[in-house]
């Protein structure tokens, strides 16, 4: 499956939605028709600068991965544009509530739908960072390191974690691989993420993170996601995920 995206298209006095490809947007449109998706999309870029609020996010260049062992470069521009889409589209949802708020439009169900909806968009724009940034590394991990220690002491060894990540890894359906550090705990835990949004855990610190949409790996190994798991492990930067650790 592959992910879901909303085109926004911002040419003009009046944006418009071009493109609705998830069902939840579909959903929105139809509960409030054509009225919605005009009141939705005003551009409020400029009153952000104005009155000094948070700036957009900004996709960041992660072409240096072109190249990497066991990933076509096709495979990673399209994972890039899918990417800058997420970042696209935190940006629009946020100013979208934003202005909703301002309207004083808060009691609406468009404004529970695109709430709902941030956290999806948020998640697919900040997991993608954190997967590309793990990976890109030379080398494998340090077992004499802090996150080796750790990871002994929360899985009782390394080949326990590793087995149980890629076990997770493996599994039928669409989301994420997470190893999360609790921070109450210290302990490190194996996530499923579903999608982008679900099963997080509350207050804990992403450490590793491997994204298993199909469009993360089709491409070049079709349904051999065991395969592209192994792709993964080779291209651990294990330094970007020793840094992550408290
Ligand atoms: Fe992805």
């Amino acid at each position: 499956m592959i992910e879901n995206t909303i085109v926004i298209e911002s040419k003009g006095v009046v944006p418009k939605i071009v493109s609705l490809a998830r069902r939840e947007f579909l959903k929105i449109v139809c509960i409030s028709g054509a009225a919605f998706s005009t009141e939705l999309v005003k551009p409020i870029a400029a009153d952000i600068k104005k009155e000094g609020l948070a700036m957009p996010y900004t996709a960041k260049d992660y072409s240096k991965l072109i190249g990497m062992d066991g990933f076509s470069e096709t495979l990673l521009k399209n994972h890039f544009t899918l990417y800058q889409g997420y970042v696209t589209n935190t940006n629009k949802v946020l100013d979208a509530l934003e202005q909703m708020l301002k309207d004083g439009k808060t009691g609406t169900p468009e404004f529970a739908e695109l709430k709902r909806r941030l956290g999806w968009e948020f998640n697919g724009m900040r997991l993608h960072e954190y997967y590309f940034e793990n990976l890109g590394g030379k080398g494998g991990l340090d077992k004499g390191g802090k996150l080796a220690k750790k990871l002994t002491e929360s899985f009782g060894s390394y080949d326990a974690w590793e087995k149980d990540f890629k076990a997770t890894g493996t599994m039928r359906g669409i989301g994420w691989v997470a190893l999360y550090q609790d921070s109450l705990s210290g302990r490190l835990i194996n996530f499923w993420i579903n999608e982008h949004d679900v099963s997080h855990p509350a207050g804990c610190n992403p450490i590793l993170i491997m994204d298993v949409f199909e469009h993360a790996f089709m491409l070049d190994y079709g349904l051999k996601r065991a395969d592209y798991v192994e792709a993964f492990f080779k291209n651990i930067d294990w330094k970007a995920a020793e840094e992550r650790l408290k």
